[in-house]
């Protein structure tokens, strides 16, 4: 069979990779400690699960409008106006299936061969891989941990070109789990003022932020990158609703939605009606309170693994301030992060994802998304694979 150019040039996600093996070493008999998860370990709360029930019950099993009920639609928009100062009316939002679909679809609405798109490094591995399937040129900003992983207006303007059209903003990032301040993202609207760059910000892991730390919406800054800003979000990580597909755009250009809406009604259409109520209840606020110990419970397991991670000679990791992820510096240890997370899960059964995977040597992912004994045992592992090293 002859496949699409399209379609083979698409990789399989190095996450996915890790993932499977250590899957496979555990079919195999083999004692493995994974730490690659990209999603919470905590049930989704029993509220949303009830009013799923209540709508099975009641019959909303049937299509709906493609882009969501406008229920959930105006549920969002409060949500975007009181928690992220976003004003957006129901008309300006898209439901889709998981903030992957949300993307997607903006990818395809807006990358042509040859645009720019302009993604800050390390990042997700999503990002290049679809830009790449829709012909368009990622160009990456290198960041470091001196500058906390993340860019700054010197460097974004370096990278600016004619063909530039999208920059990719993730915050809370993954892998590094680093913050944009508000300071931050003016400097950034100033480095992109003069051109006509459209942002794509991120906002997935915007509910788990840690130490107070206040979280802002690039598109709250100001009007101008309202306008130029695609706000990306859903229930996934801070809802613990990962296998419910419920993920958003919202975006001023009402145009631009309408596209997405008429892709999304040629390709999945709504997204499952089922999923659709039970949202409501977390955009609403219904289960803060369960959104609030999943964070307590995260911030205590983010500062007991920084600590052990710390203490092991010839490793170091900065503390995140969201996400669930450590991004730790093996660099001493190997500097090839593929083989160094290989022999990790081959000689010691740790799964860790390397950071070439997120398009940085020298470092490995660890998801702290499991309970604390799992933690501590973890790792002590890695310890003793460094130890037995020397
Ligand atoms: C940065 C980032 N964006 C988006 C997603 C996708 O989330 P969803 O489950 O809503 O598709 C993930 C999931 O790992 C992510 O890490």
């Amino acid at each position: 069979m002859k496949y699409s150019n399209r379609i083979t040039k698409l990789n399989e996600s190095l996450t996915i990779a890790i993932s499977s093996l250590a899957r496979e070493l555990k079919a195999q008999g083999k004692d493995v400690l994974s730490f690659s998860a990209g999603e919470p370990d905590f049930d989704t709360p029993k509220s949303i699960k009830d009013e799923a029930i209540r709508a099975i019950n009641s019959g909303f099993t049937k299509y709906t409008q493609v882009s969501g009920i406008n229920e959930l639609k105006a549920a969002i928009c409060k949500k975007l106006e009181s928690q992220n100062n976003l004003k957006y009316e129901p008309s300006e939002i898209i439901v889709s299936n998981g903030a992957k679909h949300s993307l997607f679809n903006v990818f395809s609405a807006l990358i042509d061969k040859d645009d720019e798109v302009i993604i800050p490094s390390p990042y997700w591995v999503t990002y290049p891989e679809l830009v790449n399937y829709f012909g368009g040129k990622s160009v990456f900003i290198e960041t470091s941990e001196e500058i906390d992983f993340k860019i700054t207006p010197k460097l974004l303007k370096e990278v600016i070109t004619s063909k530039s059209k999208l920059l990719i903003l993730t915050s809370p990032s993954n892998p590094t789990g680093m913050v944009y301040t508000k300071e931050e993202l003016e400097g950034i609207y100033g480095a992109i003022k003069e051109s006509n760059i459209i942002i794509i910000s991120d906002e997935i892991y915007e509910q788990l932020v840690y130490d107070n730390i206040k979280f802002t919406s690039p598109g709250s800054i100001n009007d101008d990158m309202l306008q130029r800003t695609i706000t990306i979000n859903g229930l996934s990580k801070s809802t613990s609703m990962t296998g419910w597909r419920i993920g958003y755009a919202a975006s001023k250009d009402k145009k631009l939605i309408k596209l997405m809406d008429s892709l999304q009604s040629q390709s999945t259409s709504n997204i499952n009606s089922i999923t659709q109520k039970a949202s409501i209840i977390s955009l609403n606020g219904d289960c803060n309170a369960d959104i609030e110990n999943f964070n307590k419970e995260f911030q205590k397991r983010r500062d007991l693994a920084h600590k052990l991670i710390n203490n092991i000679s010839n490793l170091s990791v900065k503390l995140p301030q969201g996400a669930f992820y450590l991004f730790i510096n093996i660099s001493k240890v190997n500097k090839d992060s593929m083989k160094f997370c290989k022999d990790l899960l081959e000689k010691e059964g740790v799964a860790l994802v390397p950071g070439i995977a997120f398009g940085m040597e020298g470092y490995a992912r660890f998801s702290f998304a499991c309970g604390e004994e799992q933690i501590k045992e973890g790792i002590k592992r890695i310890e003793k694979y460094i130890l037995n090293l020397s």
